[in-house]
């Protein structure tokens, strides 16, 4: 039988504790836990931060568990294993009903637009969010069999937020980390959603929780005194139901050096040689982003257009590629801004296009990493103006990519996490087209020594805030939890 805590929160019967394994481990494993587990032989193509951020913490000896991507009639009770280059993938499919109300449905249509600050789009639903707690339940029982008891659990992301209440019940006392990908909102936003205090309960079953910037953390410890009674001290260390919770801040980045070769290498491929034919001497402002409402794409569009109208030298020098992979389909307003932007890019193109240029390159397909590498690497702008993301791995892969000597422009939203640190780029706030737009321009009038000296800065922080030094310094607050 359920309990109801002395907060209101919902707790679930605590079962026997893991049985301690017969051999245990004199290193402790990581075990990762996502939603989305990329495919040991296809890392490479998968779109989206989580991926390419964690790549680097699936070592050999490690675990990877998560999703199959798979639906099938009925949610896995039991884990399918597959071992690679000595990590082990450990995936279990989701019932096509559960799949529906558990990823498109509360992940996507209730947590993914509150958490990005856009309570208009929000869909919230029972049924939904109980689908939600039967898969991070579901979760947590096929990891259960998997663990040691020396394990250090890692969950990640706004789909398994409530992955760690189930594994408690379930007696695991192994360390527990949690990690959010995207932003935290403050009190007066999270409370539209009625089951708040469930998740921020969950969160609090962990023994670490991390965050992309001090924002974000903020906000969920505000959170967490409203709704739960605690009391963080100044390292964001609070006690509930006595456990130690710590809330820290861990940016993800990207492999800096691996991506400069590989952009350097791209340079010459057969898609940059390709692009570089379509341009001939013009500019190139790119922008790669999943299809996502977050990532404020009308906006740019209409910023786009409002530099071809203010700034009209620019006209037939410049183009605009949008490179935007589909995403998240099955869910509406992800339908509706699909119909938006086709919309806005018509009457871009319209306005703008002559004979013989085109300015606006709109395409939605997935595009290989390396193509990708090469085009930044040819891009006098890089594009990045969500209206809210939680880093935005793009914003560095364009800074990375840069050639040295003749780097292009980084125009970053304030309200992207990465602006926090990317600071030496050209700040805008992506709901004003004028001042993107007037930003575009100064990235393209720049002076070649002022773009060198904003690009040595953020080069230097991109090497620094790396995805491994994201993952050393989260695992060792997992680790060790003296640590502030
Ligand atoms: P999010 O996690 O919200 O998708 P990020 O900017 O943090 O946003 O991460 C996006 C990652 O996915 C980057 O590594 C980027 O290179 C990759 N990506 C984005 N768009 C595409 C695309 N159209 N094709 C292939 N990869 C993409
Ligand atoms: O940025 C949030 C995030 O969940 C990433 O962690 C993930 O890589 C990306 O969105 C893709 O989302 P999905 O798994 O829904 O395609």
């Amino acid at each position: 039988m359920n309990q109801l805590a002395s907060n209101g929160v919902l707790e679930r019967p605590v079962k026997k504790p893991v049985p301690a394994a017969a051999s245990r481990q004199t290193t402790a494993r990581t075990i990762i836990v996502s939603n989305r587990v990329p495919s040991p032989t296809e890392k490479a193509a998968t779109a989206g931060g989580l991926a390419v951020a964690l790549a680097d913490a699936a070592t050999p000896g490690s675990m990877w568990f998560g999703w199959s991507g798979k639906r099938a009639h009925d949610t896995s009770t039991k884990a399918n294993i597959t071992v690679a280059d000595g990590v082990t993938y450990a995936t279990i499919d989701i019932a096509e009903r559960d799949y529906q109300q558990f990823y498109n449905g509360f992940s996507n249509a209730a947590l993914w637009p509150l958490f990005h600050y856009r309570t208009g789009l929000l869909r919230f639903n029972r049924p939904d969010y109980e689908a939600y707690r039967t898969v991070n339940r579901a979760f947590a029982e096929a990891l259960l069999p998997l663990l040691e008891p020396d394990d250090l659990i890692w969950i990640h992301d706004y789909q398994l937020m409530t992955m760690a209440t189930e594994l408690r019940a379930l007696g695991v006392t192994n360390r527990i980390g949690f990690f959010l990908h995207i932003p935290f909102v403050p009190p007066a936003l999270l409370a539209v959603l009625p089951t708040a205090a469930e998740l921020v309960a969950g969160l609090s079953a962990c023994d670490v929780v991390g965050f992309q910037t001090v924002g974000d953390r903020t906000a969920f410890l505000d959170n967490a005194e409203i709704l739960l009674k605690t009391r963080p001290d100044k390292h964001g260390r609070y006690t509930y139901n006595g456990r130690s919770v710590h809330a820290v801040v861990t940016p993800i980045g990207i492999d800096a050096k691996k991506f400069e070769q590989q952009a350097l290498r791209a340079e010459h491929s057969a898609d940059a040689q390709r692009l570089e034919e379509s341009l001939g001497d013009r500019a190139l402002v790119l922008g790669v982003d999943r299809l996502d409402y977050s990532k404020g794409l009308p906006q740019r569009f209409d910023a786009f257009g409002r530099l071809l109208y203010a700034f009209p030298q620019h006209r037939r020098c410049v183009n605009f590629l949008q490179i935007a992979a589909r995403s998240r389909q099955e869910v509406g307003s992800y339908q509706t801004l699909r119909r938006e932007l086709d919309r806005r890019a018509g009457d871009i193109n319209g306005e703008f296009s002559d004979f013989d240029w085109v300015p606006l390159r709109y395409m939605t397909h997935p595009v290989k990493r390396n193509a990708i590498a090469g085009f930044y690497r040819r891009a006098n702008i890089g594009l990045v103006t969500p209206l809210r993301d939680g880093m935005n791995l793009v914003a560095k892969e364009y800074v990375a990519a840069q050639d040295q000597v003749n780097p292009g422009v980084l125009v970053l939203s304030r309200f992207a996490g990465a602006a926090d640190e990317l600071t030496e780029a050209l700040i805008v706030n992506p709901f004003d087209a004028d001042e993107v737009a007037a930003a575009m321009h100064e990235a393209l009038v720049m002076p070649l020594e002022e773009r060198v000296a904003r690009h040595d800065a953020l080069l230097a922080k991109v090497r620094t805030s790396t995805a491994q030094h994201f993952c050393e310094t989260f695992i060792a607050y997992l680790r060790d939890p003296t640590r502030n």
